[in-house]
């Protein structure tokens, strides 16, 4: 496995594949690996002769008073982790690096709407900081396609719309959340957990599980489907941001006919911010 800190370096290996005409497959992450990020890799793998996976803490994703100088960076142990999966380079730059412009970039990618809708609501412009970096993690490696996980389920769709706006010549592939055996989905924020608080964060994925079995029931009353989840989450012990049963395609909300669905959640639990969803489908 090859490690590169700087874009010409990488732009020279992944060219010099490229020549060879072999297809090049990306996975951008921010470390701190668990088995969620490796199934990406995984999956590349068995889609693209190379893999790139990048590890970049993107400060303009982080709003103020978020985690950004507490993200768990662990560069070491993340390397070997990718290099036992499998994978040929890893990209690690500096903030500078893609920054360049002493952190103060003048052009941004928007993807307006979706992005002010649910995490967007309570994270203002995270997601033009995560269009913004994967915009340019995608001419940085140019790479043939791309994973993403399903568990950032607002992510995928944005990064989806950014891509066909734009024309972006690569292909995206969304891979099943990774979990733990008791439900909670892999996550690096869940280090922030307690003992305790662990043992109720199962909860989040049961109470969404408990959502899409009521709707699978028949029932399409989706207001009170919200609410009443939503109050189970603090029952349970959350601060949810929200619950909402959305359409699947675009995230709008859904007529009672609707059937390809997904229900998402965000909650914090202690000093975490948990997410996740189920995709419900006829
Ligand atoms: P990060 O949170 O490190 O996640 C990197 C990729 O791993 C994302 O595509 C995410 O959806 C996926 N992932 C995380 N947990 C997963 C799980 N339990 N199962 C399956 N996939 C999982 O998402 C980001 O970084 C950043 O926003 C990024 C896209 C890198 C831009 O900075």
């Amino acid at each position: 496995m090859q490690t590169l800190q700087t874009a010409a370096q990488l732009r020279d290996s992944v060219n010099a594949w490229r020549r060879q005409g072999l297809t090049v497959g990306f996975v951008p992450t921010m470390g701190n690996l668990h088995a969620g990020h490796i199934r990406l890799v995984e999956e590349a793998r068995q889609l693209a002769d190379k893999v790139v996976a990048s590890i970049f803490v993107n400060p303009t994703q982080f709003g103020e008073g978020e985690d950004f100088g507490a993200y768990p960076r662990t560069p070491q142990e993340d390397a070997a982790k990718l290099e036992a999966a499998g994978l040929d380079l890893l990209f690690l730059p500096a903030v500078e690096e893609i920054y360049p412009s002493l952190g103060r970039p003048a052009t941004f990618v928007e993807v307006p709407g979706l992005s002010e809708e649910l995490c967007g609501k309570f994270r203002p412009g995270h997601f033009r900081g995560v269009a913004t970096v994967v915009c340019k993690l995608f001419n940085l490696v140019q790479p043939d396609m791309t994973l993403f996980g399903e568990k950032d389920y607002q992510q995928l769709a944005v990064i989806r719309r950014m891509v066909e706006d734009l024309n972006l010549p690569v292909s995206i592939r969304g891979v099943a959340t990774v979990r733990d055996a008791d439900g909670l989905a892999l996550s690096s924020r869940n280090g922030y957990l307690s003992a305790e608080e662990r043992a109720v964060a199962p909860r989040l994925y049961q109470i969404l599980q408990r959502t899409a079995a009521a709707i699978r029931a028949g029932d399409t009353d989706f207001a009170r489907l919200e609410s009443h989840h939503l109050a189970e989450l603090r029952q349970a012990g959350f601060a949810p941001d929200y619950l909402a049963i959305r359409q699947a395609g675009d995230l709008s909300r859904p007529a009672p006919g609707d059937t390809d669905l997904v229900i998402l959640a965000a909650a914090r639990l202690g000093k975490a911010r948990l997410i996740d969803n189920i995709r419900l489908q006829a």
